[in-house]
């Protein structure tokens, strides 16, 4: 069975491809490197001892797509490709909604023109916006503040659309809460291009000496510290529920939503302190504002990816820092090394 995985240089769909393989998929692999690296590609096949096609191709390339679709069968995609900054979205909102909405319907074309109809898809707990109470259901209101968020949240609508229009299509919509962690080898990872904008790489550039001290994001939240409190998720236990995804996908028809959360949420100060702990390395951090459009407390009920996907999280916030750590220290400069 090929699995076509899209955005597989980057940091999930990597770890993805490493596990659809171990699980005995054959993969093709596709990316245009915006965001990533080749050498990300080369250390899959190093890990896993597979070789797999790689090409470097744009899904805003209808023409690209085409020749894909016509060399190889597809029995489903995993979709991750996306431009995912949410400051940058406000940024180049053009770029975003050209890229992730018009790259979603081209490969969604060439699908429905080959005949592959089965879908998975990285959406985002950001389609939640601020909700009134935690942990967050699937069936909670949907509402954005930002362009990436709206690229997500019209993406999950135009899917809808396409299921409801045509029962042979099945597509699973996974909200990812924070992704962190990285392949226990320490050979892939996360690989944030410039200043990260997200937590965890931000501590392991402090904690390695590339930058001085983390900024913590306002104290005044109504958390039990006062920082930010967020469901974080092993990279690895993530991608684990992809493969169950794409089992459900055999068995089921139309178009189904889960949250891919651990369930529990832990503050900034929670995860510095984590760090510290598993590390024995001081995180140097001060307090300032807070950032714009953040929320207080974001973490999920993972009840129904448990019930119907039978998957859950395995892993501890103290294996998220042990290997978060372990990837930056054997690559300090990520994959430029
Ligand atoms: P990433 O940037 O590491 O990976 C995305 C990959 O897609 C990159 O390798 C990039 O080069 C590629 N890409 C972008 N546009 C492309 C295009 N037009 N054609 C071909 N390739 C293209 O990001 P990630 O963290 O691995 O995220 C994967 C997916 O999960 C994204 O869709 C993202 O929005 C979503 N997601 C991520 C998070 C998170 O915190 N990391 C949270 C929720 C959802
Ligand atoms: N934070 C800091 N300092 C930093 C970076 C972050 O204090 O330098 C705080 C934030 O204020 C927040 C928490 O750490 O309280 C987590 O912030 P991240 O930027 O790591 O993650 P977010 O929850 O803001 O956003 C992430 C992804 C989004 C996605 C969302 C929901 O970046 O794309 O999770 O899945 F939409």
């Amino acid at each position: 069975m090929t699995i076509l995985v899209t955005g597989g240089a980057g940091f999930i769909g990597s770890h993805a491809t490493v596990e659809l393989l171990e699980s005995g998929y054959d993969v093709v692999v596709i990316d245009n490197l915006v965001n990533s690296d080749i050498e990300a590609i080369k250390r899959v096949k190093e890990l896993t001892g597979i070789d797999f096609p790689f090409y470097q191709y744009d899904l805003l390339s209808y023409k690209q797509l085409q020749k894909l679709f016509k060399t190889y069968k597809f029995e489903a995609v995993m979709h991750f490709a996306g431009l995912k900054a949410v400051g940058e979205s406000i940024e180049i909102p053009i770029n975003y909604y050209h890229n992730n909405i018009t790259g979603t319907i081209n490969l969604c074309r060439v699908m429905d023109e080959y005949g592959v109809n089965k879908l998975v898809f990285s959406s985002s707990a950001t389609v939640y916006g601020n909700p009134s109470t935690v942990p967050i259901y699937e069936t909670f209101p949907l509402s954005v503040t930002n362009p990436y968020g709206r690229t997500k949240l019209i993406i999950e609508e135009f899917l809808k659309d396409l299921s409801a229009s045509n029962p042979k299509w099945r597509v699973v919509l996974l909200r990812y809460f924070n992704p962190i962690g990285a392949h226990e080898s320490g050979r892939i990872g996360e690989d944030p291009k410039g200043i990260p904008n997200n937590l965890m790489p931000y501590i392991t550039q402090v904690a390695i000496g590339k930058r001085d001290k983390l900024k913590v994001f306002g104290n005044d939240y109504n958390t039990h510290d006062g920082t930010g409190v967020r469901d974080f998720i092993h990279v690895v236990d993530l991608v684990k529920g992809h493969i169950n995804a794409l089992n459900f996908l055999e068995k089921t028809i139309g178009i189904e939503i889960f949250n891919l959360g651990t369930g529990q949420g832990y503050s900034v100060l929670d995860l510095i302190n984590t760090f510290s702990s598993v590390t024995s390395i001081d995180i140097p951090y001060e307090i300032v504002e807070r950032r714009p459009g953040d929320i207080a407390i974001c973490y999920a009920s993972p009840d129904k990816a448990k019930k119907i996907l039978k998957w859950e999280a395995e892993k501890s916030l103290r294996d998220m820092c042990k290997d978060s750590w372990n990837w930056q220290i054997n690559n300090p400069n990520g994959y430029r090394s």
